[in-house]
């Protein structure tokens, strides 16, 4: 039987890194004229639980995946200046430059990641002088599996490379956040940089964002599988949405007089109830809630206890839609015909994964069976939506690393 998913999507397995790395070494030469001295790979992540809970110092329960943005590297052959960079987006087809000594924070464009990156860098003082670079992405744009925080890890790799010079890769991720912020105008919180500089071959991340530390979790059942299927829709709203939320996260940790909602137990939340407007409690109510729910998934995890890993999924998925609000109907097709789908067909848990308003969703599945349910999914969101949804599986990744140089 052909799966009607392999029509749509070339895909479904883990794409190679060492053919990525092959083919853009070979685009790098045809560019560039020469080979490349460097090569770097960072990975996009997948959040298994635990959303919207980092920027209030909670918890997440992140992976990185077989996805990799890489970036090749050389010296120009041409005369430069010493701090030109010069950079081939395969993306985008197209060369931008910008300059090691003027990297404009307010310029907007897809260069943005990487100028924020290298100016963390320059401020940690180090020093790569004029590249030539060549950026190349098997991590889905705009689908919420965090493209951006891999270009900024990768170069931030990149610059470690050139330099001979190491990051403390926790120190790696407050400078790619902090490129995030500044450059790219989004005041994310520290999981997706983290997950892409910290990732471990089959290991989940069980962050701590207040102490930004990790504790690295076994996903070792060869009887469950992850599936990660894309909305392919990402709804442009009016862009304040994240930092809308985050704010009335903050309004509500100072109304509850505590520094952050993570300080906050769900008996004390219903017990102050009143001090918040009923707008302000949903907020406080998700992130409160998606904390505890992201704990006891990492122990039910650990413990092989997969129905209540999957309803906690489940859970977090109807926080996100009906309390924190960034769902959106796309992504409530897709859980749901998870859902029917069922422990009989082989589902264990599903939910929207990311910041919300689009992207994807991440379920928890019986290993073998990973492409019947992708298919019989994507057929339910084709039915109720008439749009294709695009799905891969994939295991806890590597994270960030220097490939050659
Ligand atoms: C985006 C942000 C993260 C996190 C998630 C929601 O991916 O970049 O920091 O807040 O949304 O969990």
């Amino acid at each position: 039987m052909t799966s009607s998913l392999a029509t749509i999507n070339d895909e479904f397995l883990s794409p190679s890194l060492p053919e990525q790395v092959a083919a853009v070494k070979s685009r790098y030469a045809e560019v560039f004229g020469n080979p490349p001295q460097w090569v770097v790979a960072a990975p996009g992540r997948v959040n298994l639980i635990g959303e919207h809970t980092d920027y209030n110092a909670g918890f997440v329960f992140p992976l990185a995946i077989e996805r990799y943005t890489v970036i090749a590297a050389g010296r120009p052959l041409r005369t430069t200046a010493s701090d030109a960079i010069r950079v081939h987006s395969t993306l985008f087809d197209e060369t931008a430059e910008f300059s090691l000594s003027n990297l404009e924070p307010e310029r907007r464009d897809w260069t943005s990641y990487l100028r924020g990156a290298f100016a963390g860098c320059l401020e940690r003082g180090l020093q790569p002088g004029t590249l030539d670079l060549l950026v190349d992405s098997k991590v889905p744009q705009g689908g919420g599996l965090s493209s951006s925080a891999a270009l900024e890890v990768a170069t931030a790799t990149l610059v470690e490379a050139v330099t001979g010079r190491t990051l403390d890769r926790v120190d790696k991720s407050r400078l790619a956040q902090t490129a995030e912020h500044v450059y790219a105008g989004m005041p994310c919180g520290i999981m997706d940089q983290f997950s892409s500089a910290l990732g471990a071959a089959g290991k989940l991340l069980l962050i701590d964002c207040r102490t930004e530390t990790a504790e690295l979790i076994p996903l070792d059942d060869p009887s469950v599988a992850l599936l990660v299927i894309n909305s392919n829709v990402k709804h442009e709203l009016t862009g304040s949405e994240y930092p809308d939320r985050r704010a009335q996260c903050e309004q509500s940790a100072k109304l509850l007089g505590v520094a952050m909602l993570r300080d906050v137990t769900s008996k004390q939340l219903e017990a102050n109830r009143g001090q918040l407007a009923p707008l302000l409690y949903r907020r406080a109510h998700h992130v409160v809630g998606e904390i505890e729910r992201t704990t006891r998934a990492a122990a039910a995890l650990q413990a092989g206890d997969w129905p209540l890993v999957g309803e906690l999924m489940y859970a977090s998925h109807d926080s996100l839609r009906d309390d924190f609000e960034v769902s959106c109907p796309e992504l409530d097709v897709l859980v749901e015909a998870a859902r029917e789908v069922g422990a009989d067909g082989g589902v264990i848990g599903a939910r929207m994964t990311g910041g919300g308003f689009g992207g994807c969703i991440v379920a928890l599945v019986r290993a073998g069976r990973e492409r019947e349910i992708a298919d019989r999914i994507a057929a339910a969101y084709r039915a109720r939506t008439g749009i294709e949804a695009t799905a891969f599986v994939t295991k806890p990744a590597r994270g960030a690393h220097i490939v050659e140089g």
